[in-house]
């Protein structure tokens, strides 16, 4: 019944620990870390609204209140801005208020991502929607999102994003096994594995942070148990998706992702992610590079 109905809601869990980023997250939600100057999660919210999808439900927990606080309105703010007549600041301000419908329900336990997603179901109902992890920024010039919505209108069933790695980089991932189609870019997905060990994966294909799945999963989530690292697994209950036929759910797809990724989930990736995105704002790009490049040539000068 699902299988027509179109896609306009978007979970984007939020309840992690944040713990790579200790002491940083110690009181802030990592999600709110700034990517230059707008908090990471804003960017995944924006990505979901350019695909047409601005009901957004988030999966908050514990110590997350700023970002609630980011995509409300902010009366003393917007009245301070409008007192000192600086409507850029005020138009930044208010932009995150109005951007989408967005909803919260917290996740109370942390027992993994497949939790984390089952928490959606009364939101979501019985209607396919997207889910969008915030550690992966997808370039806003690249639309993968609205191609895994063509693919599950085409299709059916759940469709994962995948990125091709380095071989020492599977095991870090979500792993999947995957046929061609008639398309360049889709492929069937024939099994998946959570975090292979090395040497044991299917492929290089990995997950990256983005899903459009099929309210089946909600049925299949509640049966599956914990799996990798003890944790309830999205990738687990995709697997049994992904034998199953259209008729139940079934099947998955993978789109197959040759874009811009920036990974915000470690200091390092972190750390490339804002250079990269302020080498692309001609306001800070103008100073900041020629800084950059001197910066780095003494560096490399001084032998350090
Ligand atoms: C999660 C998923 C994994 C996926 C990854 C993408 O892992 O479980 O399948 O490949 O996100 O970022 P996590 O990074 O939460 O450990």
């Amino acid at each position: 019944m699902a299988d027509h109905v179109p896609v306009t809601k978007a979970v984007v869990p939020a309840a992690g620990l944040g713990t790579r980023f200790l002491p940083a997250t110690k009181a802030t939600p990592k999600e709110m870390l700034p990517i230059v100057d707008k908090p990471a999660i804003q960017y995944v919210v924006e990505e979901a609204v350019s695909a047409g999808l601005d009901d957004i439900l988030l999966i908050t927990g514990r110590g997350k209140r700023p970002i609630e606080d980011h995509f409300d309105r902010a009366y003393e703010l917007e009245e301070a801005l409008r007192a000192k007549e600086d409507p850029e600041r005020l138009g930044s301000v208010r932009e995150s208020a109005e951007l989408a419908d967005v909803h919260y329900v917290r996740q109370g336990e942390p027992k993994g991502l497949g939790h984390a997603v089952y928490c959606a179901r009364r939101h979501v109902g019985d209607e396919p929607f997207a889910v969008l992890l915030g550690d992966d920024l997808i370039d806003e010039r690249d639309a993968l999102l609205q191609r895994m919505l063509e693919v599950r209108e085409t299709y059916g069933g759940s469709v994962v994003a995948l990125m091709e790695v380095e071989p020492e980089q599977v095991s870090l991932y979500g792993c999947a096994a995957i046929e061609p189609t008639d398309e360049d870019d889709v492929v069937r997905v024939t099994d998946l594995v959570e975090k292979p060990v090395p040497g044991e994966a299917p492929s290089r294909w990995i997950i990256i942070g983005r899903y459009v799945c099929d309210p089946a999963v909600f049925d299949v989530l509640e049966k599956t148990p914990p799996g990798r690292g003890g944790e309830i697994q999205l990738t687990d209950a995709l697997l049994t998706l992904a034998k199953r036929d259209r008729s139940e759910g079934g099947p998955v797809h993978g789109v197959l992702f040759r874009g811009r990724r920036y990974d915000t989930g470690n200091k390092l990736d972190y750390l490339r992610t804002v250079v990269q995105f302020a080498a692309d704002r001609p306001e800070l790009a103008d100073e900041f590079l020629p800084w950059l490049r001197e910066f780095v040539a003494k560096h490399d000068e001084a032998g350090r």
